[in-house]
């Protein structure tokens, strides 16, 4: 367990970013740039690899031919990055963009695809990247998700597309023989909230994540503004939002007082450890 010092530290500093995580990003009135308008970071992206293109889509047969990953996301991102492009919010490696990757169809046939569609990006240096045992922030981080073959991910050097573990098994189960779970890995830890059972549960989970440097996320949650603060309070670092401006809305009036709650929340979690370990003794 991290000191309670160290997890105050990270509330505060997570305070800076919005944090909201444009779910499905792609339905959006305007992929892509209905998040940037609202400095939401964390965007979404269904990916099929079809016909030689990555198609961005939410099932195979809504596929549209001039919907890809590089005409919706890549191209845009570069072009705001490279300033070719003007964007209310600035990519870059101070306000870095999340960019998760929903493999659709398989992993093993759909990884070497993403990689050699990040090749601009990569090129120009504006990856988040793993490499020599040093993790360095780029403006983009890239996070694979669905069928995201985690062995790929790993294998890769260096890496730039990063694996969206299980929230529930990070203590559980280890990446692979002799490693450990880090945000060299895995930025992020998600779940489907359906399978978690309470609160306080959904509070663990998002500690035990911050133990390991990792951000949490939870999918198919209510959308409605109590339970949106019942993630801020947490200190969950991606509330998974559908609508844009109203969790925005939401954020915006709980921010004056989450310091206070999230403290308090870590605080009342510090207490709990601290009990369970004078019982160990
Ligand atoms: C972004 O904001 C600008 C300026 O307010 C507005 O004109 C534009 O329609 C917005 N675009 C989206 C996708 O929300
Ligand atoms: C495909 O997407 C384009 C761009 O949004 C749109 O103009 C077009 O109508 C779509 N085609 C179909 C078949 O939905
Ligand atoms: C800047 O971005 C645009 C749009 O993606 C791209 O066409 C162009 O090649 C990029 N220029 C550089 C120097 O990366």
């Amino acid at each position: 367990m991290l000191s309670l010092v160290s997890l105050v530290a990270f509330a505060s500093a997570s305070l800076a970013v919005k944090p909201i995580h444009s779910h499905n990003d792609y339905t959006r009135a305007v992929p892509l740039w209905t998040a940037l308008n609202l400095s939401i970071m964390s965007v979404e992206a269904d990916v099929f690899w079809q016909s030689n293109q990555l198609y961005v889509a939410h099932t195979s047969i809504e596929i549209n031919k001039s919907k890809t990953l590089d005409s919706l996301y890549l191209a845009n991102i570069l072009g705001i990055i490279n300033g070719t492009i003007a964007s209310p919010t600035p990519i870059s490696v101070a306000n870095p963009l999340q960019l998760l990757i929903d493999f659709k169809t398989d992993g093993a046939s759909t990884f070497k695809p993403v990689q050699d569609a990040l090749q601009p990006l990569r090129a120009g240096g504006h990856l988040t990247t793993y490499a020599n045992g040093k993790l360095t922030q780029g403006a983009v981080t890239v996070v694979g998700t669905g069928n995201t073959p985690l062995a790929s991910v790993i294998a890769s050097n260096p890496r730039d597309i990063f694996y969206d573990a299980d929230i529930r098994k990070l203590y559980s189960t280890k990446p692979a023989t002799g490693l450990e779970w880090g945000p060299e890995i895995a930025p992020l830890a998600s779940v489907d909230y359906s399978s978690v059972s309470s609160t306080a549960q959904m509070q663990e989970l998002v500690l035990n994540a911050h133990d390991f440097g990792i951000k949490s996320r939870f999918w198919d949650t209510a959308s409605n503004v109590g339970t949106w603060n019942t993630f801020f309070a947490a200190g969950s670092d991606w509330v998974n939002a559908d609508d844009l401006q109203a969790v925005s809305n939401a954020w915006a009036t709980f921010d004056s007082s989450a310091k206070g709650m999230i403290d308090a929340a870590y605080q009342k979690w510090d207490a709990l450890q601290a009990e369970a370990n004078v019982e160990e003794l």
